[in-house]
């Protein structure tokens, strides 16, 4: 394992960057005086045509990328626009990984999400359980697209010795999250029915499902510190040597959604009651990361859910209540 700042002044690609993930990144790779960042917009640069990645890539020479820009969604959006998901990942990792490959990147980290793993896979999910089941009906066309990522990633390693690899954080949340509630992930989508329902005093809000499926929530910060660890100390030889494709990151702690919607009520003051809407799917019943390889590797999360849910909520009230 390296252990150098050799990454210090290269000039590293934060595609991405208006995300939440990538906005994350951004903000700690510039508080920790990287300064050598290159941001465009999807405006600027389009990242589903082919062409206009080619010649961003030959004009710009990204030393470093950091591959925060997707197709991202809710349930309710993985399930409905299935199509668009399996698409638009499948081209914008297509064509950035290859463009990255042409130009001579000397580092890629592509970012995937724990739905990558098989819908029953044994809990919690070791790196080494990728393509051993099937996958979650609802976000397969995600999960399927994030896997050709993670493959595309090991195998210009294995034909090219491209310095790619692949890492999958669990469920985030954070600042820069959507809040759309057609779109959105579980947390802000709860953050922001609680939130209204507290502000026109309904006595009631109402959940998707049972409550009982348990998910991890990783504070969006806390990945970013992880992002940059692993461009300081960890190459792609280090994970493809150990046998697997891909490296976890999260807390390696689960609640329920009925747990967490406590939780978040309690944060933003709401009062009333908690219902439930069993007409609507569950999804996974469990989804928690086995962390224990980037643990070992040094790294380790240390925003718990509370004091990340306070943070979140106040980023909320700044950013998007009060606009
Ligand atoms: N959110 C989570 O809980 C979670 C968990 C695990 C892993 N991840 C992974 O983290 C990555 C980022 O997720 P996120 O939550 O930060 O998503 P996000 O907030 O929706 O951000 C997505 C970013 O991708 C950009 N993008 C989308 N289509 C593009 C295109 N055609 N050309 C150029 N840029 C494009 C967006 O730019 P515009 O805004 O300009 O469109 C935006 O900057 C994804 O790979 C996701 O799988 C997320």
């Amino acid at each position: 394992m390296s252990n150098d700042s050799k990454y210090q002044n290269k000039k590293i690609y934060v595609a991405g960057h208006t995300g939440m993930v990538g906005s994350a990144v951004k903000r700690e790779l510039e508080a920790r005086n990287y300064d050598n960042l290159l941001c465009k917009s999807s405006e600027e640069l389009n990242l589903l045509r082919q062409k206009e990645v080619e010649d961003f890539f030959e004009a710009e020479k990204p030393e470093v990328v950091i591959m925060a820009a997707a197709k991202v969604g809710g349930i309710l959006a993985n399930n409905t626009y299935r199509a668009e998901f399996i698409y638009n990942n499948l081209m914008i990792e297509a064509n950035v990984i290859h463009s990255a490959y042409k130009n001579g990147c000397e580092k890629l980290i592509f970012l995937g999400s724990s739905c990558i793993y098989p819908k029953m896979a044994p809990q919690p999910l070791k790196e080494e359980y990728l393509l051993s089941d099937y996958l979650e009906f609802t976000n397969e066309p995600y999960a399927i697209a994030k896997i050709a990522g993670i493959k595309l990633c090991e195998n210009y390693y294995r034909q090219y010795g491209c310095n790619f690899y692949s890492i999958m954080p669990t469920n985030l949340y954070g600042p820069n999250d959507n809040f759309d509630l057609e779109t959105s992930h579980v947390l802000p989508a709860l953050m922001r029915k609680f939130h209204e329902a507290k502000v026109q005093n309904k006595k009631s809000v109402t959940l998707w499902g049972t409550g009982k499926p348990m998910r991890e929530f990783l504070y969006v910060d806390d990945l970013a510190d992880a992002v940059i660890f692993l461009i300081e100390t960890v190459e792609a030889k280090d994970i493809y040597s150990k046998g697997i494709s891909q490296i976890n990151i999260g807390t390696g702690k689960d609640i329920t959604i009925n747990e967490l919607a406590n939780l978040i009520a309690e944060v933003v003051g709401f009062k009333g009651e908690i219902q439930h809407d069993l007409t609507k799917p569950d999804g996974t019943p469990r989804k928690l990361m086995d962390v224990s390889r980037i643990n070992s590797l040094g790294w380790k999360y240390k925003t718990e859910l509370k004091e990340g849910i306070e943070k979140t909520y106040k980023w909320y009230l700044n950013n998007i209540e009060n606009k």
